[in-house]
């Protein structure tokens, strides 16, 4: 497993696992996580409003990010991800289009927001980057920074729909690693959000691409938290 260093030496594992692969990232991912289709659902499904405060989370190359803010431009939208050059790309995507969305880099376990903050999180592609505690520290993270009532939004890769899809997702573990790709196919996301207390837990949608089923999840803090 290919992992790299922040400066602060915790290791993640980047995009497409290897550092020389990031400025291909955009193009792998568009057709082959039917990636307008499926960021699209998760946008429709978190439904965001004009003035509210939006975070992504392993934001990675800002696609995500800068579809919200094109969706809601009245809306503050932010990103995170632990890596600088891929942070760098999306930088220069928001220049290019011209939007403010303001991305930082940090770990996604020790976000720089304080309590209360956001009105939704959303996240594509990044848990199935995790171990299980990283998982489970992270929704606590994202718990944290949440206005109560605030909703999560999460798309990745799920259970799979068939045997077909299962075999499709074999190149993916061998890129980003099994056990925490594998928490994911075991549907662990959920498990995920009941033990760090989110509330209404849904999986709304699933969607099957050439690299196995893709699952949207949404998840709410409770009122009393
Ligand atoms: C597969 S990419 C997903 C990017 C984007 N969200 C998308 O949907 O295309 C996963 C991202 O998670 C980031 N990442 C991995 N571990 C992280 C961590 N512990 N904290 C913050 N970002 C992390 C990687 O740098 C990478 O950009």
């Amino acid at each position: 497993m290919s992992k790299h260093m922040s400066a602060n030496e915790k290791a993640y594992i980047a995009a497409l696992r290897y550092q020389w692969l990031t400025p291909m990232y955009d193009r792998v991912v568009k057709y082959s996580t039917r990636e307008h289709t499926t960021k699209h659902a998760l946008l429709d499904m978190v439904k965001i409003e004009a003035g509210e405060h939006v975070l992504d989370v392993g934001c990675g190359t800002g696609t995500l990010a800068l579809m919200a803010k094109t969706a809601q431009p009245y809306a503050l939208v932010f990103g995170i991800d632990a890596d600088k050059h891929i942070l760098d790309i999306a930088q220069q995507k928001v220049r290019r289009q011209r939007f403010h969305v303001q991305f930082s880099q940090s770990w996604a376990d020790k976000l720089n927001f304080a309590p209360n903050t956001f009105d939704c999180v959303v996240s594509s592609l990044f848990f199935h980057h995790l171990q299980w505690q990283e998982k489970l520290a992270v929704a606590t993270e994202i718990m944290r920074v949440l206005k109560p009532g605030g909703r999560f939004g999460i798309a990745d890769w799920g259970e799979p729909s068939s045997l077909v899809m299962r075999y499709l997702f074999k190149p993916v573990q061998w890129l980003d690693g099994y056990s925490n790709t594998q928490e994911n196919l075991d549907g662990k996301l959920k498990l995920m959000l009941e033990i760090t207390g989110f509330q209404s837990i849904e999986t709304v949608k699933h969607f099957n691409t050439i690299f196995g089923t893709l699952s949207l999840h949404l998840a709410y803090k409770p009122f009393n938290s």
